[in-house]
C-alpha cells in the first residue's frame, strides 16, 4: 500500500522545513507557519537566511549538515525569524541527501518550564514523605547519643572533653538537617495576602548585605509599576535569600548581584487540563560567578544536589517547592559569565485567592 505521508508531515505539532542544496526553502508544515508568523507562499522558494539571519544558530546549523554531518543538533538557541525574536529553542537538522536537509525547531514555551517546575514539586513531596520517616529514625538515637556524650564530659579531662563536644555538635548538625528536610512536608503554601515584592527583595537584600553577601556589590533596576502578588511574605523572603546565598558563594572573593523586577502583563500559562493562568510579575537575580557546573545543571533543583562541600542541596528545592505553591514558576539560564535566576509569579487578586 503507497501511504502518502503529507497529512503526517502537515500535522507534526512543531515547526519543520526542507531546505534545498542552495539553502532555499521547499518545504514548510503549517506548524512552521505559525512560529514564523509567515505564510507558506512566503517562505517557499526564498533562502532561509532571509528569514532566519546571515550567521544565525539556525544557518550555522543547516550548513553543517548540507557540508556533511549526518544530524546536527543544537540546544536552547536563540531563533529569530524575519527580524524577530521567537525564543528560544532546541534546533536539529539531518540530511536527507542530494544537499536536502531536514530542519525542526523545537520551541521551549513556558508551559514546558512549567511542567518541569511541577516536577520538581513531585520531587519536594518524595523528600517530604521520607523526611518524616528519616526524622522518627533519627531523631531518637541522636538523643542518645549527644545524651551520652553529655554524662561521658563530667568525668573526663579536658582533653577529652573537646571530644565529647565535637560529638554533641555534629549530633547537633544532624539534628539541625532533619528539621530542615521536615519542613519540607509541614509548609503549605499558608496564610495568602497581598505582598509587595519590592519589600522583600529589600529585606532580602538587608539580611544578605549584613552577612553572607558582604562580599558582593547589589544592583538593581526595579519596575515601580508592580502590583503586589498574592502569597506569603515570609516564604517569598526565604526564596530571594536562597537565591542570593547562592550568588554569594559562587562569587566568595567578590561580585555583583544584579536584580531586576519587570511587570509584563501580557504573559500567561496555559497548562493541559487546567485554566490558563496570568504570571506577569518577573524577578531575576543575576550573579556574574563562574556559572552552574555542567554536571548538576539538569537537577540544580532537585533536593540533595549539591557541589559544596557544606550544602546540603535543599535551597533551590525549597525554591522550586515555594514557587510551585505560589502558582509561579522558576528558571535558570548560565554561563561561564553568570548565572540568572528568573520567577514568575501572578498578581493578588483580591480575597478570591
Ligand atoms: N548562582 C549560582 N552560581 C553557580 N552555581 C550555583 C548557583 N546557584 C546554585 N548553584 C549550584 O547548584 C547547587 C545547588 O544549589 P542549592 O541552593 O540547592 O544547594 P546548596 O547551595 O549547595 O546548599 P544549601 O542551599 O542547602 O546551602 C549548588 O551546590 C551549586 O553547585
Ligand atoms: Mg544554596
Amino acid at each position: 500500500m503507497k501511504r502518502s505521508f503529507e497529512p503526517i508531515w502537515l500535522a507534526l505539532p512543531f515547526p519543520a522545513f526542507v531546505i534545498a542544496a542552495e539553502g532555499v526553502i521547499a518545504e514548510v508544515n503549517d506548524a512552521a507557519e505559525g512560529f514564523c508568523m509567515a505564510s507558506r507562499k512566503q517562505m517557499l522558494g526564498r533562502l532561509l537566511v532571509h528569514f532566519a539571519g546571515v550567521g544565525s544558530a539556525v544557518e550555522d546549523a543547516v550548513a553543517q549538515a548540507q557540508g556533511g554531518m549526518r544530524s546536527v543538533v543544537l540546544h536552547d538557541v536563540k531563533v529569530g525569524w524575519g527580524g524577530q525574536a521567537r525564543g528560544l529553542a532546541n534546533v536539529q537538522v539531518t540530511r536527507l541527501g542530494e544537499g536536502e536537509v531536514l530542519l525542526m525547531m523545537h520551541p521551549r514555551s513556558i508551559a514546558d518550564k512549567m511542567d518541569r517546575s511541577l516536577l520538581h514539586r513531585n520531587a519536594a513531596r518524595s523528600v517530604a514523605g521520607m523526611a518524616a520517616m528519616l526524622a522518627h529514625e533519627i531523631r531518637n538515637p541522636l538523643a542518645g547519643i549527644s545524651g551520652a556524650a553529655q554524662l561521658l564530659r563530667g568525668g573526663l579531662s579536658a582533653e577529652d572533653q573537646e571530644l565529647t563536644a565535637v560529638i554533641e555538635d555534629e549530633a547537633k548538625r544532624i539534628g539541625d538537617l532533619v528539621n530542615r528536610v521536615e519542613a519540607f512536608g509541614e509548609m503549605g503554601p499558608g496564610v495568602i495576602e497581598p505582598v509587595n515584592i519590592h519589600d522583600i527583595i529589600d529585606r532580602a537584600k538587608r539580611a544578605a548585605a549584613a552577612g553572607f553577601a558582604a562580599h558582593m556589590h547589589f544592583k538593581d533596576a526595579f519596575d515601580p509599576s508592580i502590583p503586589p502578588t498574592a502569597g506569603s511574605a515570609d516564604q517569598l523572603l526565604q526564596v530571594i535569600i536562597n537565591l542570593l546565598k547562592n550568588a554569594a558563594e559562587a562569587s566568595p572573593n567578590s561580585g555583583v548581584i544584579t536584580i531586576k523586577t519587570t511587570f509584563r502583563p501580557g504573559v500567561k500559562l496555559s497548562l493541559p487540563g487546567k485554566r490558563s493562568q496570568s504570571l506577569p510579575i518577573e524577578i531575576s537575580v543575576r550573579d556574574n560567578g563562574p556559572g552552574i557546573a555542567l554536571s548538576i545543571l539538569d537537577d540544580v533543583f532537585e533536593p540533595f544536589v549539591s557541589t559544596k562541600a557544606s550544602g546540603t542541596g535543599l535551597g533551590l528545592a525549597l525554591v522550586s517547592k515555594i514557587m510551585a505553591d505560589h502558582g509561579g514558576v522558576v528558571d535558570c539560564k548560565t554561563d561561564a559569565n553568570g548565572t540568572e535566576f528568573r520567577l514568575l509569579l501572578p498578581v493578588w487578586k483580591g480575597e478570591e485567592h
